[in-house]
C-alpha cells in the first residue's frame, strides 16, 4: 500500500485548505493561519502522530515565507546548513542490497498513528518516482529515476551524492518536495544504502 507520509503530508494539507476556504479574500498568512488553526482544531494526537509535526523549521519556513524562492542568501545560508546535517557512512560504502532497496521503494509504512514506532519505516519513493521498469504504478511529482545509474555512471562520487540526497533532498534543493529521509530519522544508514543501490548497481533492473 502506498500513502504519502505524514513528513510531507501536512504542507499538503495547508495548501489544498488554503485553496478551499471561502469568504472575503484573505492574506496568504491568513490562510496558512486558517489551515494550521482547523488542523489543530480536528486533528486528535495519537501514538507517535503527534502535534510536533505541525511545526515548521526554519527551512519550510522560509519556503513557506517566499512561495518557496527564498532570496539567494537565505538560500545558500540555510543550505549550507542542511548539507551539514548530512552524516555519511563511516565505512565510506554506499551501495547495499538492490532488493531490499526495491522493497522500501515500494513500501510507504510508516509514521502514522496505528504504526509502531520501533518498525523500521518505508521509502515511499514510487508515490514521487518512476524506478523499476517492471512497476507500472508511480507518482510523477519527481523526476523518472529509471536508468539513473546508466545515465549517470556508478561512480565513488555519483554514490556519495545519491546518498546524500536521499538523506537530505533539501541540503541540494532547498525548497524541494522530497522528504529528508535521513535528517527526519525516517530511513536509517542500511536502508539509505540500500535504496542507492536499486538507483546505481548494475545488477538492478533499474539500469538494465
Ligand atoms: C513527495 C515526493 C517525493 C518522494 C516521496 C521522493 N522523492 Fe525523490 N524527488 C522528488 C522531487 C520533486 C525531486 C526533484 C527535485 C529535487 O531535486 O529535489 C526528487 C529528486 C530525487 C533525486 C535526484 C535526482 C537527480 O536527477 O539528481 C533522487 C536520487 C531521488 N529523488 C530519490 C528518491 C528516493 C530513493 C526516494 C524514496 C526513498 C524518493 N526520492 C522519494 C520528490 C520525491
Amino acid at each position: 500500500m502506498k500513502t504519502l507520509a505524514m513528513i510531507s503530508g501536512v504542507a499538503g494539507a495547508v495548501a489544498l485548505l488554503a485553496g478551499c476556504a471561502g469568504g472575503p479574500s484573505r492574506s496568504e498568512a491568513e490562510y496558512r493561519q486558517l489551515a494550521l488553526d482547523t488542523i489543530k482544531r480536528d486533528f486528535q494526537a495519537k501514538g507517535q502522530a503527534k502535534f510536533e509535526r505541525l511545526t515548521a523549521d526554519d527551512v519550510q519556513q522560509a519556503c513557506n515565507a517566499h512561495a518557496n524562492t527564498p532570496p539567494a542568501d537565505l538560500v545558500i545560508k540555510l543550505t549550507g546548513a542542511q548539507l551539514s546535517t548530512i552524516k555519511l557512512p563511516a565505512d565510506d560504502k554506499y551501495l547495499g542490497d538492490w532488493k531490499e532497496g526495491e522493497k522500501l521503494a515500494q513500501s510507504g509504512r510508516g509514521f502514522t498513528w496505528s504504526d509502531k514506532a520501533d518498525q523500521p519505516a518505508g521509502g515511499n519513493c514510487y508515490n514521487c518516482h518512476q524506478i523499476g521498469p517492471q512497476e507500472s504504478s508511480f507518482g510523477t511529482v519527481g523526476p523518472s529515476l529509471l536508468g539513473y545509474g546508466k545515465t549517470r555512471g556508478n561512480t565513488p562520487e555519483m554514490q556519495k551524492y545519491t546518498y546524500s540526497k536521499i538523506y537530505n533532498a533539501k541540503a541540494f534543493n532547498l525548497c524541494s518536495e522530497m522528504p529528508r529521509f535521513g535528517h527526519a530519522g525516517a530511513l536509517n544508514e542500511k536502508q539509505i544504502k540500500d535504496l542507492v543501490a536499486l538507483l546505481l548497481d548494475p545488477a538492478s533492473p533499474v539500469n538494465k
